[in-house]
């Protein structure tokens, strides 16, 4: 069976992502708090000594990172270097230093989101990441040559909102991100941003 590392397993989207492929997979699960190995992705030396005990894996999902939601005059300079140490270096620290341990022919997909293309008010710290996480997936696409990288792009997840005290109606269910997220390691392509239709 071939083994993927999930890191962000416990949320809305990796626990989708869990039920998904969990029959296809040995799924190796990561979190701060919980699962098979506990840490903060944005500490590069954690992440290192994670992949050296995991040993080889067929493919990594990051269904995880932090950024600030809120408006401009709400964020503090620290603000956005919080949100780009975890959700931005922390994924690609998942990679650069994953690509190590993987198995020829291994597939990775990182999260970003549509904030990227389209913004709204309150996203800035998120849009911003998820361009700068897109631009690097493109980049690594090109000399990750025996392996795939891809980004998977939410919109607004029904379960999020619902969790945030929202109308729900205009939600993505999880699973539809979920099966991106499957798509994105199996479909054998690279450089790619897989967005919900
Ligand atoms: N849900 C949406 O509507 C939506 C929309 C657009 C983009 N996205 C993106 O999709 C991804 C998943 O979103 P989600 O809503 O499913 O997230 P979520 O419910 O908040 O869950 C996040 C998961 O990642 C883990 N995690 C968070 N920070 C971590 C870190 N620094 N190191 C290791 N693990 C960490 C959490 O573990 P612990 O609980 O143990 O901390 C949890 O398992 C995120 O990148 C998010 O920005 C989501």
């Amino acid at each position: 069976m071939k083994k993927l590392v999930l890191v962000g397993s416990t949320g809305v989207i990796g626990s989708k992502v869990v039920e998904l492929m969990k029959a296809d997979y040995e799924i190796v699960t990561v979190n701060r708090t919980s699962g098979d190995y506990q840490l903060d992705m944005s500490d590069a030396n954690a992440v290192e000594e994670m992949f050296k005990k995991i040993g080889s894996f067929d493919a990594l999902i990051s269904t995880s990172g932090y950024g600030k939601w809120g408006s401009i005059d709400e964020h503090s300079i620290q603000d956005y270097h919080d949100g780009l140490n975890s959700k931005l270096m922390g994924q690609v620290n998942l990679v650069v230093i994953g690509r190590k341990y993987a198995n020829e022919g291994a597939s990775f997909a990182v999260s970003t989101g549509i904030l990227a293309q389209y913004p709204v008010e309150g996203g800035i710290s998120l849009g911003m990441i998820n361009a700068g996480l897109e631009a690097f997936v493109r980049g690594a696409s090109l000399e990750m040559k025996n392996m795939t990288i891809n980004s998977v792009s939410p919109s607004f997840a029904k379960e999020t909102m619902e969790l945030m005290g929202m109308d729900s109606s205009t939600g993505v269910p999880a699973i539809e991100f979920a099966k991106l997220y499957k798509n994105a390691v199996e479909e054998g392509k690279s450089g790619d941003i897989y967005y919900a239709s």
